[in-house]
C-alpha cells in the first residue's frame, strides 16, 4: 500500500458527473449564466447569512475582501503567521501592513492576547483563519473588535461547515471566504472561491469589482446596443476592477455539492475521532484541543510530535512512515515571516514563538474523504508500529 499526499478531497457521484456531462451541451453560456446565480443562492441558504459572490478562487475573494474595505496607506491588518499565505498576500497587494499574529499553541488558531498585543491605531481589521478546520476563538474576536471599531474578516477556507455554536463560521464576521481547491471540504474541478459579505456597508458594487467594472446602464436604454451593452463603472477613484469570474460548469456542480457538506463532513469527523481515539496513549502526539461547542470539520488531521524523551523529532517520524509504510505525511504552514515575498517586502520582523514552535515539530497525515477504510487503517496501524519503533530504537 501507498498513501501519498495527493491533494484531491473528494470523488464526484455518477449523478453530479452525470448532470456535469449533460450541461456540457445544454450550458449557455458558459459564464455569467444562471449556475452562478444558483450557486451563490445555495450557498446563503447553506450559511444562514450574507450575501454571497462566486470567484475563481479563495485568494480572488480575499482580494475583493480587500479592496472592500478600503484600504487606506499606512493600515495595518493582523493576520496569523501560521496559515496558507494567500491569507496575508491580498492584503498586501492592497497597501495594508501585515502584522502577524501569533497562534494559541493548543487550537493552532490566531490567539486573542497575540491580538490584543499587536493592537494599535492602525489596526484596520484582523484575519480570523480557521485553520485545519477547526474554529478560531471568533466570539471573543468579533466582541474586542467591536469595542475597537475593526473589521473581522474570516477565512473558512478550510472550515465550510465548521460550527460554534450551532452557527457556522463565515457567518459571525463582516465579510468570509470559502475556497472550493481541489483538497478543500467541497470542489468546484479543482479551483473556486466565495465571498460572503455579512454586514452592508461593505456590499458595495462587488459586481462590478469581480468582473471588469461590468453593470447594467441604471435608466435603461432604447435600443439594447446604445451606448454599449453594458455600462463600465468606476466603483471607487484608482481601485481598477479584475476579472475573477468562475465558469458556470464549476458553478453547477457547487451547488450540487452544498447538499453534501455536512454529510462529507461527517465522515471526516467520524475518521479523525478513530484516529485519534487509537493513538491516544502515545503522549509524544498532541492534536489540536476542540473547545466546547465547537464543530471541528478536520480539513486536515495535524499533530505536534514531541519525541525528545526517546531523542527523537518529526523528521524521525516522517521518515520513518515513508521509508517503511510508503505513507506520506507533510509539514504545512512555514510561519509567514520567514519566506522571502514577505520578508523583502518589509513584513519581516516577528515575535510569534508559538507557531515556530508547532511548525518546528508538526505532521499532518494525507486525509481525503475517498481513501478506503482498508488504507485508512493501514494509516493508523502504521502511525502506530513507527511511533512504538521511535521509542524503542
Ligand atoms: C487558509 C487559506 N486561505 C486561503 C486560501 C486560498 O484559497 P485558493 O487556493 O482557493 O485561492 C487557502 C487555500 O489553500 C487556504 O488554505
Amino acid at each position: 500500500m501507498r498513501i501519498t499526499w495527493n491533494n484531491r478531497s473528494i470523488k464526484y457521484t455518477h449523478s453530479e458527473k452525470n448532470v456535469i456531462f449533460k450541461s456540457l451541451n445544454s450550458a449557455v453560456p458558459l459564464t455569467q449564466g444562471k449556475f452562478i446565480k444558483l450557486f451563490e443562492s445555495n450557498f446563503e441558504k447553506y450559511q444562514g447569512k450574507g450575501k454571497a459572490y462566486a470567484v475563481a478562487n479563495g485568494s480572488n475573494a480575499l482580494d475583493l475582501a480587500a479592496m472592500i474595505i478600503n484600504l487606506k496607506k499606512n493600515d495595518e491588518v493582523i493576520v496569523p503567521a501560521h496559515t496558507w499565505c494567500a491569507t496575508a498576500i491580498s492584503f498586501a497587494r492592497f497597501g495594508a501592513k501585515i502584522v502577524w499574529g501569533d497562534i494559541d499553541s493548543e487550537t493552532l488558531n490566531i490567539s486573542i492576547e497575540s491580538i490584543k498585543k499587536n493592537i494599535t491605531k492602525k489596526t484596520k481589521a484582523i484575519v480570523a483563519v480557521h485553520l485545519y478546520g477547526l474554529p478560531a476563538n471568533i466570539k471573543e474576536i468579533i466582541s474586542y473588535a467591536k469595542k475597537k471599531k475593526i473589521i473581522v474578516i474570516e477565512d473558512c477556507a478550510q472550515a465550510l461547515g465548521a460550527l460554534v455554536n450551532k452557527k457556522k463560521v463565515g457567518s459571525f464576521g463582516d465579510i468570509s471566504i470559502f475556497s472550493f481547491h481541489s483538497n478543500k471540504i467541497i470542489s468546484t474541478l479543482g479551483e473556486g472561491g466565495m465571498l460572503v459579505v455579512n454586514s452592508k456597508k461593505f456590499n458595495t458594487n462587488i459586481q462590478a469589482l469581480r468582473h471588469n467594472g461590468i453593470n447594467q446602464f441604471k435608466n435603461g436604454h432604447s435600443y439594447y446596443w446604445k451606448p454599449a451593452m453594458t455600462n463600465i463603472v468606476n466603483v471607487r477613484k484608482g481601485l481598477w476592477p479584475f476579472n475573477f469570474s468562475i465558469g458556470e460548469i464549476q458553478c453547477l456542480l457547487g451547488s450540487m455539492l452544498i447538499k453534501r457538506i455536512d454529510q462529507l463532513n461527517k465522515i471526516r469527523i467520524q475518521r479523525a475521532h478513530k484516529f485519534k481515539n487509537k493513538l491516544e496513549k502515545f503522549r509524544e502526539l498532541t492534536f489540536q484541543k476542540v473547545p466546547q461547542k465547537y464543530k471541528h470539520v478536520y480539513h486536515c488531521i495535524v499533530a505536534k510530535y514531541e519525541g525528545k524523551k526517546y531523542k527523537k523529532n518529526k523528521d524521525d517520524f516522517i521518515s520513518l512512515l515513508w521509508k517503511k509504510f510508503k505513507i506520506q505525511c507533510i509539514v504545512q504552514n512555514r510561519p509567514l515571516y520567514k519566506y522571502d515575498l514577505f520578508k523583502k517586502n518589509g513584513f519581516k520582523n516577528s515575535n510569534c514563538p508559538k507557531s515556530d514552535v508547532f511548525f518546528d515539530n508538526m505532521i499532518s497525515w494525507p486525509f481525503y474523504v475517498w481513501m478506503s477504510d482498508k488504507e485508512f487503517n493501514y494509516m493508523i496501524n502504521s502511525t502506530i508500529s513507527v511511533l512504538q519503533e521511535l521509542r524503542s530504537k
